[in-house]
């Protein structure tokens, strides 16, 4: 497949972006927490995908963990959505995904602005590995396991690489996100860093274990 090289450029997450042909727009941060991530789910609303479609465009809810890795579940638009995953025109492909040294991924599909996106990471404590799902309208499409460590943060990122850092990004919004840490941090909230997003706000109902973010606003884009 098509390298996605990304790299989280908040530095909240642990990375810096080290290529000039990356560019990252709108974010939703949060992390490092003093405990760490257990599980993370959201539903990523994609929007229409940029038009017209350039190489490439990635949407993604990521976690940086200890390892260095990032558990990163993907939305892109190519340039050609049918050499990638078999889309038609103005559709986007997704697949869970972990840059881990390489881009490693499991199955990538065609989605559809308007569709909605259930990406989850679940930590598996019999193999120690995070076990991803990508699930569209109801059905589970692509998965993947991977040895990652802890993860650390959770964030949303807007990129654009190469030709596609000439798009204009629509606004769009990801719902009812749970994150489920090992124990309970209160001062995760405090790590939340917002750019060029707002969101519905963070709120915990067993002090500080389990968060959830009902609504949030990624606001229009343009590179
Ligand atoms: C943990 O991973 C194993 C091996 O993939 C799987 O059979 C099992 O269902 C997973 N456990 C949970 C709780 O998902």
């Amino acid at each position: 497949m098509h390298g996605i090289r990304s790299l989280v450029s908040l530095a909240l997450l642990g990375w810096a972006s080290a290529q000039q042909s990356i560019a990252f727009g709108p974010a939703f941060s949060l992390g490092p927490t003093k405990s760490w991530i257990r599980e993370a789910t959201t539903t990523l609303v994609l929007p229409k995908a940029p038009s017209p479609q350039k190489d490439r465009l990635a949407l993604w809810p990521g976690m940086g963990t200890s390892n260095g890795d990032l558990i990163q579940a993907l939305a892109v638009s190519f340039s050609d959505p049918a050499a990638n995953c078999g889309a038609r025109a103005g559709q986007w492909c997704t697949w869970a995904s972990t840059l881990q040294g390489s881009q490693l991924g499991g199955k990538q599909v065609p989605a559809s602005g308007g569709d909605k996106l259930v990406m989850a990471y679940k930590f598996n404590d019999s193999t120690g590995k995070y076990d991803q799902t990508v699930t569209v309208n109801g059905k589970v499409v692509s998965s993947l396991s991977t040895s990652s460590g802890q993860a650390q943060g959770w964030g949303t990122a807007v990129e654009a690489q190469d030709q596609a850092s000439k798009s204009v990004v629509a606004a769009h919004q990801y719902l009812d996100t749970t994150i489920i840490l090992n124990s309970a941090d209160l001062t995760f909230r405090d790590t939340l860093r917002l750019t060029d997003a707002d969101s519905s706000g963070l709120t915990t109902s067993d002090n500080g274990k389990t968060w959830k973010v009902t609504t949030i606003n990624i606001h229009q884009h343009s590179f």
